[in-house]
């Protein structure tokens, strides 16, 4: 039985693989963490490409019938370039979150926050401006943001005062939704909208991936039909970091974490 390969820089994907197990309970997942590399929103985009290149060759091997880029880095950064070299389908996180801001805002101001990398790359803004080249983007890298979740920090007066300076931009410029361009964002959701004003709309892509994917494999018929999905989880180092974190993004501990020695 074939499986769904997801792959994110670290921890952070987690958000994203939850959301595959509750909208696609019955498939087999095979999750990649690249805990020995993390950060990728630091790195420069060919490094971000040759990781991203290994991470999916290691999830081939795993006999997968699609791949989730679960990283907003290396989707921004890898996707477009890579996207059409292999023999799967390849879901990244951008597409999805960008549909539906772009669906969600009236006065077409839209902000996106994410790390260096994804900001630099200027793909989020590149794919809203093909949909929609009205589209006003304001973009902001919020380096900060992650150190801060893999902390525990996710409220707090350190916290709000970043949060504020960060995203004084994108008040600004008067946007009206906010893509969370990065795996770790949507939990400092609460912060953020305390900033922004309970009006704005902030868009948390994973549903929309998870949904994403669901349609091309009942597109390409190759949902999983017999019940009860298994999970599997590698890194390549860290196994009990990892572990000590999942519970915050998935909402459950991982036990069974596996470490790989060369991906
Ligand atoms: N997973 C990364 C992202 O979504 C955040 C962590 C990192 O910098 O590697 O961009």
């Amino acid at each position: 039985m074939k499986s769904i390969g997801v792959f994110d820089s670290g921890v952070g994907g987690l958000t994203v693989a939850k959301e595959l197990i509750r909208q696609l309970p019955n498939e087999n997942i095979v999750y990649f963490g690249d805990t020995a590399r993390v950060p990728y929103g630091i790195k420069s985009r060919e490094t971000v490409i040759r990781f991203s290149i290994e991470n999916i060759l290691f999830l081939l091997k795993q006999d997968v019938k699609l791949i989730c880029v679960a990283c907003n880095t290396a989707s921004s950064f890898a996707l477009p370039v890579i996207k059409n070299h292999f023999r799967v389908p390849i879901v990244g996180v951008i597409t999805p979150g960008v549909r539906e801001a772009v669906y969600a805002s009236k006065n077409k101001r839209i902000g996106v926050i994410g790390t260096k990398g994804t900001i630099k790359s200027r793909t989020y803004e590149t794919e809203i401006k093909q949909l929609d080249p009205k589209v006003k983007v304001t973009a902001a890298a919020c380096p900060l943001f992650v150190p801060f979740v893999e902390e525990g920090w996710l409220k707090g007066e350190v916290v709000l005062s970043v949060v504020k300076t960060y995203l004084k931009p994108l008040r600004q410029a008067g946007v009206d939704t906010v893509i969370l361009g990065c795996t770790h964002y949507p939990l400092l959701a609460p912060v953020i909208q305390e900033v922004l004003g309970k009006d704005i709309t902030l868009i948390d892509s994973a549903k929309q991936v998870a949904f994403e994917v669901k349609k091309i494999l009942a597109s390409e018929d190759m949902l999983q039909r017999s019940k009860g999905g298994k999970h599997r989880f590698y890194v390549s180092d860290n196994p009990e970091w990892f572990s000590s974190l999942a519970e915050r993004f998935m909402g459950r501990q991982l036990k069974d974490v596996r470490k790989v020695e060369n991906v």
